[in-house]
């Protein structure tokens, strides 16, 4: 199977999109996960890495409007609600763990899900686009999405965000259960969509691939960022090396033992945003 295309994505834009969050607070009734967080997120693919539990999907689901939150949010000049329909609007698109397609609806009538903001002519120019930047898709237009693989499923998830126009596309664990060649050409695809101009915000647990496409990277414990850097250094330094690399370097780490040993000196590495 091939998935590669050369150019980059039609879909995206051009417009390379800046999120800044201020004070980002949000948990679960009266359990508080995130605890004032204020980071940027500049245009290109920026990935959070960081243990089980320590806040990375509640982070997205604040920012989509999935669970209330206090803070200020601004995508460029655009101050964002906590109303889901209005931040979509406002070009912001998640693709959730575990992906969540319509498992019963065919890849057409999924990707359809993706352009409901948009009249019907508009909708079919963007889905006729997407068959364009996911050519493999095309031929699986009338397939049930739940008789696909995992790998073709988070293909179909990704081209039905991007159906929506996201000027920001947060990604929550791609790569999860797929085969490493497919985790390979998804991460090869994020990387184009944010080279075309979709700022690209991605919640990695495959640390040593994701700082391998990110521009640049965020790690999060117990709800707080505790480290950001330039991917390539953060992928040098010898902390996020024995903490989330692992001592045989493997390629997906669990690594919350090793976190909590590292914690105080990942803190000294912390840069304010
Ligand atoms: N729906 C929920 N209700 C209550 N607590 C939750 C819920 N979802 C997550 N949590 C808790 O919030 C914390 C952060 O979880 P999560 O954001 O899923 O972490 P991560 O994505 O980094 O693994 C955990 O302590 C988790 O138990
Ligand atoms: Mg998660």
């Amino acid at each position: 199977m091939m998935w590669h295309r050369p150019q980059g994505f039609s879909l995206g834009g051009t417009e390379r999109p800046r999120l800044r969050v201020w004070d980002l607070s949000a948990g679960y009734g009266p359990v508080q996960v995130l605890r004032g967080l204020s980071f940027e997120v500049k245009p290109g693919l920026t990935v959070i890495l960081g243990p089980n539990g320590a806040g990375k999907t509640t982070l997205l689901r604040a920012l989509n409007g999935l669970i209330p939150r206090s803070g200020d949010v601004m995508l460029d000049d655009l101050e964002l609600s906590e109303k889901t329909h209005e931040i979509v609007r406002a070009g912001v698109s998640l693709v959730p763990e575990g992906r969540q397609l319509f498992a019963q609806m065919t890849v057409l009538e999924n990707l359809e899900l993706g352009g409901w903001l948009f009249s019907r002519a508009e909708r079919e120019q963007r889905i006729e686009q997407a068959f364009v930047d996911f050519p493999r898709l095309r031929e699986r237009v009338q397939q049930l999405a739940g008789t696909m693989s995992g790998g073709e499923q988070q293909m179909v998830a990704l081209a039905r965000a991007m159906v929506s126009r996201p000027r920001l596309l947060m990604l929550d664990e791609p790569s999860l259960g797929l085969a490493p060649r497919m985790v390979d050409e998804l991460l090869g695809m994020v990387r184009r969509i944010a080279d075309t101009g979709t700022t690209v915000l991605m919640v990695e647990q495959n640390v040593k691939k994701a700082l391998a496409v990110a521009d640049r990277g965020f790690v999060m414990e117990r709800g707080a960022l505790v480290a950001s850097g330039d991917a390539r250094l953060l992928s040098r330094c010898t902390v996020v090396r024995e903490a989330y690399l692992g001592a045989r370097d493997s390629d997906t780490t669990d690594a919350r033992d090793a976190v909590q040993r590292r914690a105080k000196t990942i803190e000294r590495l912390h840069t304010k945003p």
